[in-house]
């Protein structure tokens, strides 16, 4: 368990809420020192974060007191993490080509613990080619970003680059540390791609991997749940600890999926489910010299909207791969299927999406929004099964406490 943060304050408006964020992380147990750049200073008194850490704040690289009460190589060492909030531009840009011109630029470089950054910065500055390079170089070097939030900024504007609120920095950074979230909940995850057969040897398919529901039911096993990973076809080893129940068709999908929920406390439906099916399945393989003219198709069942009619309703969360439009797609889905939270990605990127590795979410439920960074699968699902379990903790105190 991380205990120790070394936290960063860059300059910018967002430095008030890295105040809250120290109340926060100490609240959670965590011991925090406080590293303010110049800029940060003009923004908030290192006497508020003295007060909130209960330590002296450091901002000189060369600094004699400072020096001999805590080197900044000891400094770096002393840190089981290192949180940079709010990150400007200016110090990603910094971070990305190895700059060391201040204390937190020279922490970062001598830093050998995990680091996160949540950036914040005018909606313009964030989308500028060079800030996108500079973070798509800092993700390479290990580093996590959280965030940047949309909505209302300090100049006025609207757009990506509000810094994500204490809470959910908090939320993100104990990934790995909320082992018993889920304990004695069931839960129900659909993955993979379904197979329409349209004769023994050919079938309708999809670019689903499976690799996020799998991801999902290995965070909701280590969560302490008890998982049914419905799956598709896919080349995945079976994840410790869950109960794989393996299928094909969408119809089998349905059948198992509906079977299981109706014990379920969560429905994650992460399959990539085809929406039709060939009318008929030829009983022996379609021979080429045959005119075989158009493939004629049915409507499959909508699972996750089947599920969200069941009664009891468990607690029922989509997925949605959009190539545009991504908040109005996914939002209608919400809404249509009667869905408690749907997590949206865009497909067709350069990265993330169906067979990667990695991927970005952005998260909604009635009247909210949370946007996942880019990471791994792995990371990306645990944050993923956080919210969710909130989410199960707002709708049932008793079982999800
Ligand atoms: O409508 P769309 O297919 O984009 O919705 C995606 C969500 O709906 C996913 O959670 C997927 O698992 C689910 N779905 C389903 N049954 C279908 C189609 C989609 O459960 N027939």
């Amino acid at each position: 368990m991380n205990k120790r943060i070394l936290l960063g304050v860059c300059g910018g408006i967002a430095a008030y809420k890295a105040a809250e964020l120290v109340r926060l992380l100490r609240k959670q147990g965590f011991e925090v020192r406080v590293v303010m750049t110049a800029a940060a200073r003009q923004f908030v008194t290192p006497l508020t974060f003295q007060a909130l850490s209960g330590h002296a704040v450091h901002s000189e690289l060369l600094d004699a007191d400072q020096e001999q009460a805590m080197s900044h190589i000891h400094l770096a060492r002393w840190a089981d993490l290192l949180l940079i909030a709010p990150a400007t531009a200016d110090m990603l840009a910094k971070m990305a080509h190895g700059l060391a011109d201040d204390l937190l630029s020279t922490l970062y470089l001598a830093a050998e613990c995990p680091v996160f950054a949540a950036p914040a910065m005018n909606q313009a500055m964030w989308g500028k080619a060079v800030t996108q390079d500079n973070v798509a170089r800092l993700r390479q070097h290990g580093v996590t970003l959280i965030g940047p939030a949309a909505g209302e900024q300090a100049c006025g504007e609207q757009g990506l680059g509000r810094m994500v609120e204490p809470a959910d920095v908090c939320r993100q950074l104990q990934v790995e540390q909320r082992p018993g979230i889920l304990d004695g909940v069931n839960v129900v995850i659909s993955a993979g791609p379904t197979r329409e057969p349209l004769d023994p040897v050919r079938y309708i398919t999809n670019r689903s991997s499976g690799k996020m529901g799998y991801a999902l039911a290995e965070a909701a096993v280590s969560a302490g749940a008890n998982v049914v990973l419905v799956s598709g076809p896919v080349s995945l080893p079976p994840p410790a600890g869950a109960e794989l129940v393996q299928v094909e068709t969408t119809l089998q999908m349905y059948d198992a999926v509906i079977a299981h929920s109706r014990a379920a406390d969560i429905y994650i439906g992460a399959a990539a489910v085809a929406d039709y099916r060939p009318q008929t399945v030829a009983e022996r393989k379609i021979k080429k010299d045959r005119d075989i003219g158009n493939i004629v198709l049915t409507k499959n069942p909508d699972i996750i909207a089947e599920v969200a009619r069941l009664q009891p309703k468990p607690l029922v969360v989509g997925f949605a791969a959009e190539t545009d439009d991504l908040e109005n797609y996914a939002r209608h889905k919400l809404q249509a299927k009667n869905l408690d939270m749907i997590a949206a990605n865009w497909v067709g990127q350069a990265e993330g999406g169906f067979e990667s590795d990695r991927n970005a979410l952005q998260v909604f439920w009635p009247g909210g929004l949370q946007i996942l960074a880019m990471t791994d699968k792995h990371t990306l699902a645990a944050q993923l099964l956080n919210l969710i379990a909130e989410k199960l903790h707002e709708k049932n105190p008793v079982k999800s406490s």
